[in-house]
């Protein structure tokens, strides 16, 4: 009898165990020093520096930066915010939630990134911004997508939810474009429990978002960061109460730590997925650059129309799948959204498969998910 080999696992070792003890022991549980610590760790991993007027605000959520970042480009009610309609829901939730609608463009068939030549032809005089979104183990097409923003004046936000750790054409990611968001929930590969960051230019959007992450007041951080706080402050404009809490940062700051061991095995896992199902006419199993990302998920495409008894068989054989995503226009609540073609991800959606991935995956593990899809007739 083989155990279930689950999607997703985060790496918890006593590491994080003692970071959240410790943080608890200190007994200032909201925002404060390891707050300061997660953030300057996450700089360090995206190579930014003020030199290049980079900073990192950290939040309570990855949907939390998607909306606060939003906001900073100024989406509000009646405006339009381009995005795959094969992205989280989380995407969608934060243009909603400026007032804005969404509009679907397509992905790119190799990357399941957004394809930047569909992009323009969905531009009115209402687009405020547009969301490109790394997937999985692609990286978007980012000088493509740089120069459509430089040619329209529309601000891209990189969605990177996938993608923190990776780079772009040797670049780390957090360095391509206007606004960068990161994901730490429970299922990314480094994960706070539940953490969102913002990578942005200026001091002065530093300022702002460091306003609305604590429901608008302007306590300085640099006070919080020294764990207390300023009882006396003013409030100038619109706040969430988005901020990351100590207990939170201190995990991720361990995780941070420990990042190269925590990309390894799924890195190794991806070559050995594609080395050995790529061969099979049925599916797709897509080679990506696997030493140049941090792998969040592996996916292959089912192509011959028998994605849920695959599922149904891989399950039995002691295997979970998963299905990353449906499309934002199945939804009910985003039917009647603007779109271009969606040929693509019309396609994709019905072939997609997750597979299990993660740090502490043995090579016995990776052996089992691999037969469990080649001993499906
Ligand atoms: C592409 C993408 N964007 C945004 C999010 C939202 O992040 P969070 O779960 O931290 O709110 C996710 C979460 O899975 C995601 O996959």
């Amino acid at each position: 009898m083989t155990s279930q080999i689950p999607v997703f696992k985060p790496l918890i070792e006593k590491e994080e165990i003692a970071a959240a003890v410790e943080s608890l022991e200190l007994g200032w549980l909201g925002m404060g020093s390891y707050v300061k610590q997660f953030e300057e760790a996450v700089a360090d991993v995206c190579d930014l520096s003020p030199d290049r007027n980079k900073y990192v605000v950290a939040v309570s959520t990855g949907h939390a930066a998607l909306h606060l970042s939003l906001l900073m480009i100024g989406v509000g009610p009646g405006d339009e915010v381009i995005t795959p309609s094969f992205n989280n829901a989380a995407d969608f939730q934060a243009i909603r939630a400026c007032g804005a609608e969404p509009v679907f463009v397509d992905i790119d068939e190799d990357t399941l990134c957004i394809d930047p030549s569909k992009i323009e032809e969905l531009i009115t005089e209402k687009t405020k911004c547009i969301i490109a979104m790394d997937y999985d183990i692609f990286i978007c097409d980012h000088d493509s997508l740089a120069a459509i923003s430089h040619r329209t004046g529309i601000p891209i936000l990189h969605d990177a939810a996938h993608s923190f750790g990776s780079s772009y054409k040797g670049r780390p990611i957090g360095n391509q474009h206007q606004y960068t968001m990161f994901s730490f929930d429970p299922v990314k590969t480094v994960t706070c429990v539940d953490g969102g960051a913002i990578v942005v230019s200026g001091e002065d959007a530093v300022k702002r978002l460091q306003a609305k992450r604590l429901i608008g007041m302007t306590q300085p951080a640099a006070q919080m960061y020294t764990n207390s706080r300023a009882w006396t402050y003013d409030m100038e404009e619109l706040g969430f109460r988005y901020h990351m809490a100590n207990l939170h940062a201190a995990i991720g700051v361990s995780q941070i730590n420990k990042i190269d061991e925590i990309r390894k095995t799924p890195q190794q896992a991806c070559k050995r997925y594609y080395e050995e199902l790529s061969n099979l006419d049925w599916i797709d199993a897509p080679k990506g650059d696997f030493d140049a990302v941090n792998p969040f998920l592996y996916y292959i495409r089912v192509l011959n129309g028998t994605r849920a008894e695959l599922r149904e068989h891989m399950n039995q054989c002691g295997v979970d799948t998963g299905i990353h995503w449906q499309a934002g226009h199945s939804f009910s609540f985003l039917k009647d959204c603007r779109r271009g073609s969606l040929e693509v991800t019309d396609r994709i959606v019905q072939q997609i498969l997750s597979l299990p991935l993660h740090s502490k995956m043995s090579d016995g593990d990776i052996d089992q998910v691999i037969h469990s899809v080649r001993s499906f007739k």
